[in-house]
């Protein structure tokens, strides 16, 4: 008995940690990004850049462009002059609701 209570236990942990792990892309990218990268990722004309066939989210992997994400682009580090804004820094978004927007986003990449 004292056993199958051991085996019942850790398959609700290993479900828990599961739902916990599934961040939603898109519905993060829904509610944090799109006011500004564009709903479907097409980007915003003066405010800020396409994710739709862009050759840095095509071609980075998930870590560098994560970094993007988690410090922003400021100042010089800045990479369109024609957007007069910056990108803002996630500072409160977790790595793995990062790794699963971002994950999102090259999905948008590929579109195009
Ligand atoms: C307030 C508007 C704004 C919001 C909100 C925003 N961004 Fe940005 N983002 C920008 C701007 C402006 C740039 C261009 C920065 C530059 O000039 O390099 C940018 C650039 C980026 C880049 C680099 C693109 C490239 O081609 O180099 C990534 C990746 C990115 N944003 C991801 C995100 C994600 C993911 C979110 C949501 C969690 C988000 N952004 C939310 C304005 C925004």
């Amino acid at each position: 008995m004292k056993k199958l209570l051991g085996v019942g236990v850790f398959a609700l942990s290993v479900a828990v940690a599961g739902s916990a792990l599934a961040a939603d892309g898109a519905a993060i990218f829904k509610t944090k990004c799109a006011a500004c990268h564009g709903t479907e990722g097409q980007g915003t004309p003066g405010m800020a850049p396409a994710f739709q066939g862009n050759e840095f989210i095509k071609k980075s992997s998930v870590a560098e462009i994560s970094l993007v994400v988690k410090n922003g682009r400021a100042g010089d580090q800045k990479k369109y002059k024609q957007f007069p804004i910056a990108m803002p820094a996630q500072k409160t978004m977790s790595d793995e609701d990062i790794k699963a927007v971002v994950e999102f986003e090259k999905t948008l990449a590929a579109k195009k």
